[in-house]
């Protein structure tokens, strides 16, 4: 295989990162893909700031041991945590996921926006970095969602059982007008359809929602473009799926990646 056809290595928590995954062989599906879900791990998003470096620095070993071309953090919570040390590690490009804060901002045009990610993600001092530089200010609702991404990993992902959920977690985030929602976690992209059905009931509106998982694959693409690493082949490319769980979660893998709509 030449070295442009080696795989691009993708690795999340666990189901996340398959809607990242699905984005990008969506955008270049004459790449080698290998998924990596760490579903023994799930969730990272309640972990310490320490555990999430060192489950995304042992995620990348298996990923460049599978000699890769590039690695895709397709995770917002590994990227909070992890993405510096990753970069000096290894010696290949490292993309990464960044909540879509700047566009929903934009698109708010004076309304505040809901940020949904995990607790990790929205106390770690990279996102509040970003918040700052944007001068969010009071703007952004920052929501960890303790817990959806179980419900998630678990399937629970109908509608009675997500509003529930949110029902619970906003309750605080009353009276408000609220213009714009960040699918900050790629776990929650699977239930994007019910978190706008949500907000837009309790709140009357007719929201926008942001996810960064397509400037992602993008900036991926634009990467491998620019260091000439884009796989010339002309048949479809191949996706190899590993997990640190249960075989049956490769089943998951492989139904989610088929059933999610891009
Ligand atoms: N899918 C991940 C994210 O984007 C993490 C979920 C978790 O394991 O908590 O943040």
């Amino acid at each position: 295989m030449s070295d442009c056809c080696k795989p691009i290595g993708f690795f999340d928590s666990g189901v996340g990162g398959i809607s990242v995954l699905k984005t990008a062989y969506q955008l270049m599906p004459c790449e080698n893909y290998i998924y990596y879900g760490d579903s023994k791990n799930a969730p990272y998003g309640e972990k310490t700031e320490q555990e999430i470096k060192e489950l995304s620095l042992a995620a990348g070993r298996f990923l460049f041991g599978k000699g890769v071309k590039a690695i895709v953090m397709a995770c917002n919570t590994a990227t909070s945590a992890a993405v510096l040390m990753m970069r000096e590690k290894y010696n290949i490009p490292v993309i990464s996921m960044e909540p879509a804060v700047k566009p929903a901002l934009e698109a708010a045009k004076g309304g505040r926006v809901i940020v949904l990610a995990t607790p990790a993600t929205v106390t770690q001092a990279r996102y509040l970095g970003l918040l700052e530089r944007l001068g969010a200010g009071n703007r952004v609702i920052n929501i960890g969602c303790g817990g959806l991404v179980e419900l998630i990993e678990n399937g629970q992902t109908d509608e009675i059982t997500v509003h529930g959920y949110l029902e619970r977690k906003l309750t605080f985030v009353k009276d408000t007008q609220i213009d714009s929602v960040v699918i900050g976690c790629t776990h929650y992209s699977f239930v994007e359809n019910e978190i706008k059905s949500y907000i837009d009931k309790a709140y009357h509106t007719d929201c926008k929602v942001f996810d960064g998982r397509h400037g992602t694959v993008k900036h991926l693409r634009d990467m491998l473009d620019s260091l000439d690493m884009r796989c010339h082949q002309t048949n479809a490319g191949r996706i190899e799926y590993h997990t640190s769980g249960q075989a049956t979660d490769v089943g998951t893998f492989l139904k989610l990646f088929d059933d999610f709509d891009v």
